[in-house]
């Protein structure tokens, strides 16, 4: 079985596929492996970070596959403690050495790390990297209204996309509008609530009814949303349901049932105060 993702179009022009495969705790031993079998089943948007620490595993599976690399859309983040001007400079080197490309699709600014006030110099690299054609396209990750008012009133190019954490129990509302009434697509990070989000009454219902899995259901619902979602599994049953989710349409009611989940259960650290490295 194959999927055709729908791609939404970025700010700049640029497309990008809804569904896309994270591969956060995937051990870089095995990413080859599950990158693979991802692409197999119709993935063609892989989500991985500098922190990660995976990024040879998926360049591996970028060139063991025979998918031209135009086909494929891969997003890498720089760690936080690679922030700053000439650092982020040098962090996108090593990325893109480790991932065995020309061009990276997506960059991103992992984590704002508001206590050392650098992500507008480290924007201005990513700037940089876009103007000399080396990424496609510039973003950030977990940034609150706050972190956005302050980047676009500085900055010269506006972000692509904001990727944070959003799945039904999770939905931070003033973020995702700030992030949309700026022009930005919001990915969803963390998407399936790391499985939490999966046994709730509407979700198992819902899924009873159409007769699909949960995850679908979950999933749906951000796709219908308008959001990129980044679902991650190395589960190949799971990978290949996860982006089956074009064939069914959840009704105004049934998306409004789990929209009604919110209830600001965050899983990942708060962006208003995480500070950590990332830097092994
Ligand atoms: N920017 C950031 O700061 C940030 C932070 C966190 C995550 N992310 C990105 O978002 C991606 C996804 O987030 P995530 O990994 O935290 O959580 P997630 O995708 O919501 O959930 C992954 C978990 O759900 C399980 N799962 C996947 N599909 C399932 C299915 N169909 N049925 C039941 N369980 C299923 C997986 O198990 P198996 O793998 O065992 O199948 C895994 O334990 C990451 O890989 C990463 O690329 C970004």
């Amino acid at each position: 079985m194959t999927t055709t993702v729908p791609a939404i179009i970025l700010n700049n022009g640029v497309m990008i596929p809804q569904v896309g495969l994270g591969v956060f705790q995937v051990p870089d031993v095995t990413t080859q492996q599950v990158v693979e079998g991802a692409l197999e089943v119709g993935y063609r948007h892989i989500d991985t970070a500098a922190a990660y620490y995976n990024e040879v595993g998926v360049g591996a599976a970028l060139r063991a596959t025979g998918l031209p690399r135009d086909d494929i859309f891969v997003t890498t983040k720089l760690r936080n403690g690679d922030q700053g001007y000439d650092s982020a400079l040098r962090a996108f080197d090593a990325s893109r050495a480790a991932l065995g490309v020309d061009m990276v699709d997506l960059y991103l600014i992992h984590w704002p790390v508001p206590s050392k006030d650098r992500y507008v110099e480290t924007w201005r690299a990513l700037e940089k990297l876009l103007a000399a054609g080396a990424v496609r396209a510039i973003g950030v990750s977990n940034f609150l209204p706050e972190h956005l008012r302050r980047l676009l009133a500085e900055a010269a190019v506006v972000p692509a996309v904001n990727q944070v954490e959003v799945h039904p129990t999770f939905q931070q509302r003033d973020t995702l509008d700030a992030t949309a009434q700026a022009g930005l697509v919001v990915e969803a990070y963390s998407p399936l609530g790391q499985g939490a989000d999966l046994a709730a009454g509407p979700v198992t219902r819902i899924a009873a009814a159409h007769g699909v899995t949960p995850a679908q259901v979950v999933l749906r619902w951000h796709v219908q949303q308008g959001r990129v979602v980044i679902p991650k599994s190395v589960t190949p049953e799971r990978l290949a349901a996860n982006i089956d989710v074009f064939g069914f349409e959840l009704t105004d009611d049934e998306e409004a049932a789990i929209t009604a989940l919110d209830s600001a259960a965050r899983i990942g650290a708060d962006p208003a105060v995480a500070a950590f490295s990332q830097l092994r």
